[in-house]
């Protein structure tokens, strides 16, 4: 687990204090892991309840794809701020097989495993900004944003 901590200066007045850890994803372990540490980013940002829960959920179906399809990989946490907006980017990565048909793999029901496939989709919905890029034979990475 890498933490940093980067001091911001905002208007040339305020100093803000903007956190980045990456932690490694290589068991289920490491998916709760990864859960309770977006879920203490989210706390430290000012989310209420209902946005910590939806990037939670968001985060937990993202790094079991990274496990299960990627073959393990890492997530990266940040803490983001934008003016006076704060948010909270999180980036899934992995050197699996990548995803053949990046369209079919969001749509609802789509598995190449034993899951619902839902959780792409899912993810995508949770999140206020999404953003996956794939090559097959190289890896995938899976970004999202949640602002406050
Ligand atoms: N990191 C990844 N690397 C390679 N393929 C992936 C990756 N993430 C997702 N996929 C592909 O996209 C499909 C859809 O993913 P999604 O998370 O929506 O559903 P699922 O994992 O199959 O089921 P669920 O998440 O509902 O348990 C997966 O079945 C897999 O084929
Ligand atoms: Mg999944």
């Amino acid at each position: 687990m890498k933490l940093q901590i980067k001091l911001v200066r905002l208007n040339g007045v305020l100093w803000t204090m903007q956190k980045s850890e990456t932690i490694l994803i290589q068991s289920s372990t490491d998916v709760v892991l990864v859960r309770q540490a977006v879920r203490q980013f989210a706390v430290e940002i000012g989310f209420g309840l209902v946005d910590q829960t939806k990037i939670v959920t968001a985060a937990s179906e993202l790094a079991r794809n990274t496990l299960d399809y990627g073959g393990g990989g890492t997530a990266k946490l940040e803490t983001l701020l934008e003016g006076r907006r704060r948010g909270l980017r999180l980036t899934f990565e992995d050197q699996g097989p990548g995803i053949l048909d990046i369209e079919l793999a969001l749509k609802d029901g789509f598995t190449t495993g034993s899951g619902l496939g839902m959780g792409l989709g899912g993810a995508k919905r949770l999140a206020s900004e999404f953003e996956i890029q794939s090559v097959v034979g190289e890896g995938t990475r899976v970004t999202i944003v949640r602002w406050k």
